[in-house]
């Protein structure tokens, strides 16, 4: 009897945060795993315990010479592709007046040519196996806030991006679907979420809490599965609920 081959996935800023967490489940799910992240020593303290599952890859995603060797390193070690997460991201809040050009160009240098840069050169890899891509976007992408000039934009466009990649690469049997999450206390959200933030995020949330990394790695896992073979094309918010709704919740909680 032929075996199945173990499947492979690449992911992007997984040495902490939701990133790892995809990791870690989706090789407790039989996959080995890929993790890139710029953050060298960060990515190989996370990727020790995971053993042979593992390959770090250290490498910045807005480098456009680093997409082609993370490809080639993880074709090489693994000899194919399944899944590219294009996890990696950076928040930088701040207003429309104090957003100069060379803070616009680090968050979209991360946020949206990375992804576009890791899912170009993956793209003749997902071909071989007819595989996926989940792009991560945020509830920052589907609904305009304060201060996230440049990371909301950042996020929208990866979310259109996806779009299209769907539209393009349906043709090869490739998938394309993003994830928005809503807030998880994770690094990243720790330094720019303030208690006023983190007040109104409860206050507009019907789940009434943030989420955990485990949940939104849930819902990429999944997206990178045969379970989800016939899902392209999707923006799917594992957000409590946030973007469904309006005003009023915390009157509803609140009773006086
Ligand atoms: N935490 C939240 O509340 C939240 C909400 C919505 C969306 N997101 C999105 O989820 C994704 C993961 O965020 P997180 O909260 O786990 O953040 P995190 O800061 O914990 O992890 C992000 C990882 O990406 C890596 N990274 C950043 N820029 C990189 C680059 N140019 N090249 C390679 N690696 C890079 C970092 O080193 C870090 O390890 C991001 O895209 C973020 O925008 C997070």
């Amino acid at each position: 009897m032929t075996q199945t081959p173990q499947k492979v996935a690449l992911i992007t800023g997984a040495a902490r945060g939701i990133g790892l967490a995809t990791a870690q489940l989706m090789i407790e799910d039989g996959w080995r795993v890929a993790l890139l992240d710029r953050d060298k020593d960060e990515l190989s303290s996370a990727a020790a315990p995971l053993g042979d599952a593992a390959l770090c890859l250290p490498h910045d995603v807005s480098n456009p010479q680093a997409a082609p060797l993370a490809i080639r390193t993880c074709l090489d070690h693994f000899g194919r592709l399944d899944a590219l997460v294009n996890n990696a991201g950076v928040a930088d809040f701040g207003p429309i007046e104090d957003t100069d050009f060379a803070r616009w160009r680090r968050v979209m240098e991360t946020n949206l040519d990375g992804v576009f840069l890791m899912s170009q050169a993956a793209t003749p890899a997902l071909r071989e196996t007819s595989g996926a891509i989940v792009n991560i976007g945020s509830i920052s992408g589907l609904r305009a806030s304060t201060l996230r000039v440049a990371y909301g934009t950042s996020k929208a466009a990866v979310i259109h991006l996806t779009k299209q990649q769907a539209a393009e690469l349906g043709e090869y049997g490739i998938r394309a679907n993003c994830v928005c999450p809503g807030p998880v206390r994770t690094k990243l959200a720790m330094a720019v979420h303030t208690q006023d933030i983190i007040d109104a995020y409860h206050d507009a949330i019907p789940l009434n809490r943030y989420g955990s990394e485990r949940e939104i790695a849930e819902v990429i896992a999944f997206l990178c599965s045969t379970k989800a073979s016939y899902v392209t094309g999707q923006i799917i918010a594992a957000d409590g609920g946030f973007e469904s709704t309006g005003v009023g919740l915390p009157s509803l909680r609140r009773p006086d």
